[in-house]
């Protein structure tokens, strides 16, 4: 079911086009990977789902509310951490998810205690916020947007400020949560951080989107990375593409698929090249972008 509908949303700043007609979908259970360079206009997006800035053009609709004809309903089910979040730092964490429980009539001490365990809190919870890390402070924020059992998560950057282990956790939270069916979107600049979180990959730089599709659409190109060990790599250059590489002088880098492949050792091993190894590497997402875009992914996404 569709949780989140963008429709040719465009945000203008003074006469400058901040967001152009960004468009894309989510359903139940999605863990969407939102990402861009710095100023690619990942928090803008958010944010005018969230009604935080106002639209310029185009529509939101959020579990089939428009949410400029019916907020209140629209945003009932969403829950957001967008930068910083929100808390008070001479309040313990405890404190500040029972304020801000308050909201909410239906949430229960039970409940509070629920989300503390799930985000990992449940030592540090009676500390004041102000003794808490960045990573703890976000396990915070990330609590606070569950509190009212949103189906639709929104966090922007959550992985700021979080060491691999906080990361690994929010991974396992996160994929739990969309295994309830929760949908997530999740933002950052950085393409390998998300690959093992999300099963959809959004791409926006400039405010427009680059590329929407499935984790394995990107990971399963036709084409595959094979590390070759020979024992003079020059030997082979009369049999290499433009884009294979010799790497040093025993390794060598070929892009072939299966077949290609058999009938590249097949021509090493007929020129009497001594072959030691052949060795397939899976591409990274980023690399899998790259190559899919033509360019340099850092490139396509770092200028402004
Ligand atoms: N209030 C504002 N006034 C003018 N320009 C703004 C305003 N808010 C954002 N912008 C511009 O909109 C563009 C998108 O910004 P946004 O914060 O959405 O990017 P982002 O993808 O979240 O970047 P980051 O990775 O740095 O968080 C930027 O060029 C930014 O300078
Ligand atoms: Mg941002």
């Amino acid at each position: 079911m569709s949780v989140l509908k963008v429709e040719k949303l465009c945000k203008k700043i003074r006469k400058k086009d901040i967001l152009k007609d960004v468009s894309f979908e989510m359903n139940e259970g999605d863990i969407l990977a939102f990402i861009g360079p710095n100023g690619a206009g990942k928090t803008t997006t958010i944010k005018c789902i969230l009604g935080l800035q106002r639209i310029s053009s185009g529509q939101v609709f959020i579990n089939g509310y428009d949410i400029k004809k019916n907020f209140v309903h629209a945003i009932e089910k969403v829950g957001a951490l967008v930068e910083e979040p929100d808390v008070y730092f001479y309040l313990s964490g405890l404190e500040n998810l029972k304020m801000q429980a308050r909201m909410y009539p239906h949430v229960v001490m039970d409940d509070i205690s629920r989300i503390v365990e799930l985000v990992g809190l449940e030592d540090r919870i009676h500390d004041k916020v102000s003794k808490y890390s960045l990573g703890m402070r976000q396990r915070l924020g990330i609590a606070i947007a569950l509190l009212h059992s949103p189906n639709l998560l929104l966090l922007d950057e959550p992985t700021n400020g979080l060491d691999p282990e906080g990361i690994k956790d929010l991974r396992v939270l996160l994929k739990r949560l969309a295994k309830s069916g929760v949908a997530i979107l999740i933002s950052s600049h950085n393409l390998s951080e998300l690959e093992t979180f999300c099963n959809r990959v959004l791409i926006i730089a400039k405010g427009e989107i680059l590329e929407e599709s499935s984790i394995e659409e990107i990971k399963n190109m036709d084409e595959n990375k094979y590390i070759v060990k020979v024992d003079n790599s020059n030997d082979c250059k009369p049999y290499l593409k433009d884009s294979d590489q010799i790497i040093d002088s025993h390794f060598i880098e070929v892009i072939r698929d299966e077949e290609e492949i058999a009938v590249f050792i097949r021509c090493l091993v007929m020129h009497d090249i001594s072959l030691y190894e052949v060795k397939k590497e899976s591409m990274s997402l980023e690399e899998a972008f790259m190559k899919r875009s033509g360019g340099d992914v850092d490139d396509s996404l770092d200028e402004k």
